[in-house]
């Protein structure tokens, strides 16, 4: 068959499919967002619901896209949903889908892959059963080669019983990461096939005059005969530029006559793959970085295969050229430069859309925390959305990836046939990123409190470390610890590096107990603090911003970041930095409070992505442009006339003067790491702090006494989104006085109006005790604030959103889709 006749077959399959991705190629991968058809809670049938001719159109069926967090839809049940899920209760629900497979597809080797479910998914086609997968964060594979109806209708059915949890946070429902139809030559690159690694052999010492390649390329044959193909490699520089070209002839055995392959993630049942290896190198190689330090540059890699002269398969992998060093006196090195990791570890909901999260909100997550000088991203507590970790190669941003299990252990739901050297989800976490630039370790766990200072646990930990290094060398073997360093047995006996949960008592005798070591804090500084609160109160389920400066643990908790979360780590060089517990608020585990809090308040930024004081104690010693930070976030305390308020400043200047109605309160030097404060009697108007360095005036801040809610303003950071019935954004609203003076305690409902296509996916506002269902269109604001959720259409239009609230002037922004 011509190319030409390939590409006419792979143009068909894309009618076919909904949603074809970007451009025909020699296999298709396309997106199955669109119309699914969904049921909440168990069918009155099952048997019956797995059958193709199952009437789906009834009660209780709606349609849905992808991805899609049905976790969102029941009320908040204090008496009958866990806390750790934020009270939001878990649901079995149904998904079915029809699709016509193309005829011209028939010969090919079919696959459904799915990015993530939660969890517990069971899996049919046709009527015929699949597989199962219980982890609910493993992207995986379900051949359906022979399961498929060719040039006809298929139904694809699957059941997802997500009532017993992974971890202790909200977790979500359902299928909410992307489902892909992929169709390829039965020669064909195996799923994530491609493996690049490079070293630069001067890069420790921070030249790089070449880079040596390594490409490994996996290639399967689902055929009965053996296949004979030639591999060329061709990599292509950031600007697309040609440097490499390599190719190679090989020979494939033929597939065992008993194909068997349920659940494609668990590799090491799949026998008819072969390895092949191709060496090169570029010169002058254009490194990834850091955005803080230059540009992230990234390499490609386009492998094509060809048998009997005829391009039969094709793949496009991403790669950087980077050198990464952890050092036991000095910390971490990036491209020979030490670079202090000042990481926050997240974990990925947000409201309105809960995991669920649309590829495009992830770079928005990435960019607010790089504005706080945040250079790396804990994947808390398990791999996260491949469209996070592309993020994070774009823009710069390191990445602790992270393991959800210890062992291969789902509650409730071992595998029986697991050993200790049999890690399929951990495999799949491998084989699917490590080719990510951003990735700098591999996480096993966090907290196994059985298991960390146990000679069983040690062994198990050893028997993970030799897993990972089957896939990847070149990164080291980290778990995140919190007790157990210095036992006799202990994982930090045989981690590549040391990861530490707190505890920050003990850094220095960790250290003495293990100094060939290498140590990071794996997490740190999880105070908990509301948005706009300035006292603990758990009636509301709020907590004081103040709790950031208590030198020890309160009521309210937690290891304070501006006393024993930051400076710590600052002051010891050999550490190579830290994660604080966390960069964004999330749903669940509501501490300290409990009901009426639903969400965790621990962020540097509450759920909606608005900075809380914590962010900026952090921000004034991660970034050098000169700032300083009023807190309290207010300047309105009526009926506190005459009493003591605290007023802090930070600032990464040298010195800063606080003023109140323009008369000095007097000039603190700025202890480093640390902040300056004020006892200041309130009188209504302005407070002002001035940061000097070298006493020049080099930036202010001011909180006024404001006037009564007047107006609302929507300010979104982008006026064009892309047509494609996913790309999404976070627009916020605000509450202004008659003088647009931002009003610090407004508490408003504001209902948004969208016209002109596109939908309103829902609200939020950073209150962790608000009730209110996330999928909206109207939301109190929380101290001044609330967010909008847009999502684009798939028709270009010009979309006109309005804000409105009684009694105030509305707002109105226009955007366009293009
Ligand atoms: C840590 C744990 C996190 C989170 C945090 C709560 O010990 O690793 O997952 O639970 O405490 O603040």
């Amino acid at each position: 068959m011509k190319p030409t006749s390939l590409l006419i077959l792979a143009l068909a399959a894309l009618a076919a499919i909904p949603a074809a991705s970007a451009q025909p190629s020699l296999r298709t991968h396309s997106p199955m967002s669109e119309n699914w058809r969904f049921h909440l809670g168990e069918t009155p049938s099952p048997d019956a619901t797995i059958s193709p001719t199952y009437d789906d159109t009834g009660a209780g069926w709606a349609t849905v896209k992808l991805p899609h967090d049905y976790g969102l839809d029941l009320p908040y049940d204090h008496k009958n949903a866990p806390r750790g899920r934020g009270f939001l209760p878990p649901e079995i629900g149904w998904y079915r889908k029809h699709f016509t497979v193309p005829k011209s597809d028939e010969g090919k080797t079919l696959q459904l892959e799915f990015g993530g479910i939660y969890r517990n998914s069971k899996i049919w086609l046709n009527g015929q059963y699949l597989g199962t997968q219980p982890g609910g964060y493993v992207t995986f594979f379900l051949d359906i080669t022979k399961a498929a109806n060719y040039g006809a209708d298929n139904t694809l059915v699957v059941r997802v019983e997500p009532l017993d949890r992974e971890g202790w946070w909200y977790e979500g429902c359902g299928i909410y990461r992307q489902v892909y139809y992929n169709a390829t030559s039965p020669v064909h690159v195996a799923n994530h096939g491609t493996y690049i690694t490079s070293t630069v052999p001067d890069g420790n010492k921070g030249s790089a005059v070449q880079a040596e390649i390594t490409i490994q390329t996996t290639l399967q044959n689902d055929t009965p005969a053996p296949a004979t193909c030639e591999v060329l490699s061709e990599i292509l520089a950031p600007d697309g530029t040609l440097v490499a070209t390599l190719k190679d002839t090989i020979t494939l055995p033929p597939a065992p006559t008993a194909r068997q392959r349920p659940i494609e993630n668990r590799e090491s049942k799949i026998e008819n793959s072969t390895t092949l290896t191709q060496k090169t190198t570029i010169s002058s190689p254009q490194l990834w970085t850091i955005a803080t330090l230059g540009t992230p540059n990234l390499y490609h890699l386009r492998t094509t295969l060809t048998q009997n002269a005829r391009p039969i398969d094709t793949t496009n992998t991403t790669f950087g050229i980077r050198t990464i060093h952890f050092d036991p006196d000095r910390g971490f090195f990036l491209n020979g430069k030490r670079v202090q990791i000042q990481g926050a570890a997240c974990h990925n909901d947000m409201p309105a859309v809960g995991i669920a999260m649309p590829d495009s909100l992830q770079p928005w997550r990435v960019r607010k925390l790089q504005e706080m000088g945040c250079n790396a991203w804990r994947m808390s507590h398990n791999p996260p959305s491949e469209s996070l970790l592309d993020a994070c190669d774009r823009l710069g941003m390191l990445v602790m990836a992270e393991n959800r299990h210890f062992g291969n252990i789902y509650p409730a739901n071992a595998d029986p046939d697991t050993t200790d050297t049999d890690f399929p989800d951990l495999g799949a976490m491998l084989l699917r990123d490590r080719n990510h630039p951003s990735i700098i370790m591999w996480s096993m766990c966090n907290e196994v409190k059985k298991y960390q200072a146990t000679p069983e646990g040690e062994r198990l930990f050893k028997s993970m470390r030799d897993y990972v290094r089957r896939y990847d060398t070149t990164r080291p073997v980290t778990g995140a610890m919190n007790g157990g360093w210095m036992a006799e047995h202990s994982f930090a006996n045989v981690e590549d590096l040391i990861g530490v949960n707190y505890a920050p008592g003990r850094y220095d005798d960790i250290r003495k107990a293990h100094p060939n070591t290498p140590i990071f804090a794996s997490e740190t500084a999880h105070t908990k603090i509301t948005r706009g609160v300035y006292a603990d109160d758990r009636k509301n389920g709020w907590s004081s911003s103040y709790n950031i400066l208590n030198p020890k643990e309160t009521g309210a908790g937690g290891v304070p970041i501006a006393t024993i979360g930051w400076p710590l780590i600052a002051a010891r060089p050999w550490m190579a930095g830290s994660f604080t517990w966390v960069g964004f608020d999330y749903k669940g585990e509501p501490t300290p409070f409990g009901w009426p809090q639903v969400g965790n308040n621990t962020g540097f930024m509450d759920n909606s992505g608005f900075p809380k004081d914590k962010y900026y104690y952090q921000k004034a010693w991660w970034t050098t442009a000169p700032m300083v930070h009023l807190m309290p976030m207010t300047w309105n305390w009526p009926g506190k006339e005459n009493q003591p308020i605290r007023v802090v400043a930070f600032s990464n200047a040298q010195e800063v003067e606080l003023l109140l109605n323009a008369q000095s309160l007097g000039k603190k030097p700025m202890p480093k790491n640390g902040w300056v404060e004020w006892q200041v009697p309130y009188h209504p108007g302005t407070l002002t702090a001035r940061a000097y360095t070298d006493n020049k005036l080099v930036a202010t801040d001011t909180q006024e006494t404001t006037g009564k809610p007047a107006a609302l303003k929507l300010t979104p950071d982008r006026q064009t989104l892309r047509a494609d019935n996913q790309d999404t954004i976070v627009i916020p609203v605000s509450i202004h006085d008659t003088e647009g003076r931002l009003v610090p305690d407004a508490t408003n409902r504001v209902t948004f109006h969208l016209k002109g296509g596109g939908r309103i996916l829902g609200t939020g506002n950073g209150d962790p005790s608000d009730h209110d269902p996330d999928r909206s269109d109207n939301r109190k604001t929380f101290h001044a604030y609330a967010i909008v959720l847009i999502q684009a259409s798939k028709t270009p239009a010009t979309l006109e959103l309005t804000a409105t609230s009684p009694g105030l002037k509305p707002a109105q922004v226009t955007l366009q889709t293009k």
